[in-house]
């Protein structure tokens, strides 16, 4: 190119950038549009559950005198519909984006984790299944060749890893949270714990009682391995079939082959549960036994402690969910109507930006 030949190029150059900047204030106003309406639904958002928990209320009330009585079909029927819109200012509020909770701000600062896009949400859950599918998996086999090989340093890269896992996990979950996750305080709390307990075994000094506990350990992560893919199993199964309920248009015939298809999964999963849980608390009861040793060190006791809590714990929250699936067949209907109308409208908003798209290029 030679001088003139430049000069042109950058006087082309010239209208192709006042195009950029003209888009770029055009995304600039709609960001700041963006923002105004997201304002505006989480006030109306919280108007809603004003007014709700002020309906809430006065049927509890009516209900203890005598005159609202859920017998009443007027009364029920308002008790659906609060339920149905419970579920539904769920999910427009997962559309929002949320504040950090506590220890994400302590662990990330305030950045912003708020993932608007359900595909994208849905990604991100998929990959956090996925993780937990694949660490699990190098954990089976770390702690299989524990069992046939006493090395330390294996022993500790296993424990080791065990703590990095947890922590990484309660970070996980509480960005699943902040983006609108049921999951229970439990589950995440289980995690902390569990960091905990990995702590403590990474400190534990290669003493006797170590070498007697050590084979039961290692035996309880590989069979918490297998379990964990059977709950990857299930998991991954309930996302892609919430994800296929969106794309359907007659919502009650999938909803009710969801349910079938959850408690199917369920059978084949629990018994695996209990099985840990019963793992769990023969660890808790050989650790008490070993806290009797002469060489026990302060670990042990503590150990027997944190897996009996673990136990008690994962047996009531398993429990307690069974139980809400059992009764709350009518509230599990309307989550999935709600995550399923949220879906079936992103679907149908990709559908008419495809076939925009498709009507530009062909105009073009
Ligand atoms: N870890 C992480 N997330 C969990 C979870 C767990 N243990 N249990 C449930 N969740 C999540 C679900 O994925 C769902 O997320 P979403 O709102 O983003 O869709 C939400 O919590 C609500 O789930 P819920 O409907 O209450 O239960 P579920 O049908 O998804 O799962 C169980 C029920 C019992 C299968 C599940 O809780 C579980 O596997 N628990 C056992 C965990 C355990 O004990 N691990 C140690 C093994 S010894």
């Amino acid at each position: 190119m030679d001088v003139e030949e430049c000069l042109k190029e950058w006087e082309d150059l010239l209208t192709d950038y006042k195009r950029l900047e003209t888009v770029n204030k055009q995304y600039a106003t709609k960001l700041e549009e963006v923002g105004e309406l997201q304002a505006t639904c989480m006030k109306e958002l919280n108007h809603q559950r004003y007014r709700m928990s002020v309906i809430t209320g006065a049927l509890r009330r009516l209900d203890k005198k005598g005159k609202g009585s859920s017998k009443d079909e007027r009364v029920a029927n308002l008790e659906k519909e609060i339920m149905k819109r419970k579920a539904m200012l769920h999910e427009i509020e997962a559309t929002l984006p949320k504040q950090n909770s506590l220890y994400l701000k302590i662990i990330l600062g305030n950045v912003n984790v708020s993932i608007l896009n359900k595909n994208d949400k849905f990604k991100y859950k998929d990959e956090y299944e996925k993780f937990k599918l694949i660490l699990s998996a190098i954990a089976f086999v770390l702690a299989v060749m524990n069992l046939y090989i006493d090395f330390r340093p294996l022993q500790l890269i296993l424990i080791f890893l065990l703590v990095w896992y947890y922590c990484t996990l309660t970070i996980r979950e509480s960005i699943l949270k902040v983006n609108g996750s049921r999951i229970k305080g439990w589950w995440r709390l289980h995690h902390f714990v569990s960091t905990v307990v990995a702590g403590i075994l990474l400190i534990w000094p290669q003493n006797e009682p170590w070498n007697i506990f050590r084979h039961t350990f290692m035996w309880f992560i590989a069979y918490i391995s297998v379990v964990q893919y059977m709950q990857f199993r299930y998991q991954s199964g309930v996302l892609y079939r919430l994800k296929a309920l969106g794309a359907r248009h007659n919502m009650d015939i999938t909803i009710e082959g969801f349910h079938s298809w959850m408690w199917r999964g369920l059978s084949y999963l629990l018994p695996f549960l209990f099985g840990g849980y019963i793992f769990q608390l023969y660890v808790a009861y050989s650790l008490y036994q070993l806290s009797y040793h002469p060489e026990a060190t302060w670990q042990v006791s503590y150990l027997a402690g944190l897996f009996l809590v673990l136990h008690c714990c994962n047996m009531y929250t398993i429990l307690s969910t069974l139980r809400k699936k059992t009764k709350g067949g009518l509230k599990l209907r309307y989550k999935l109507r709600a995550i399923a109308y949220r879906l079936s409208n992103e679907i149908a908003i990709l559908e008419q930006k495809w076939r925009q798209n498709k009507v530009e290029n062909k105009t073009e």
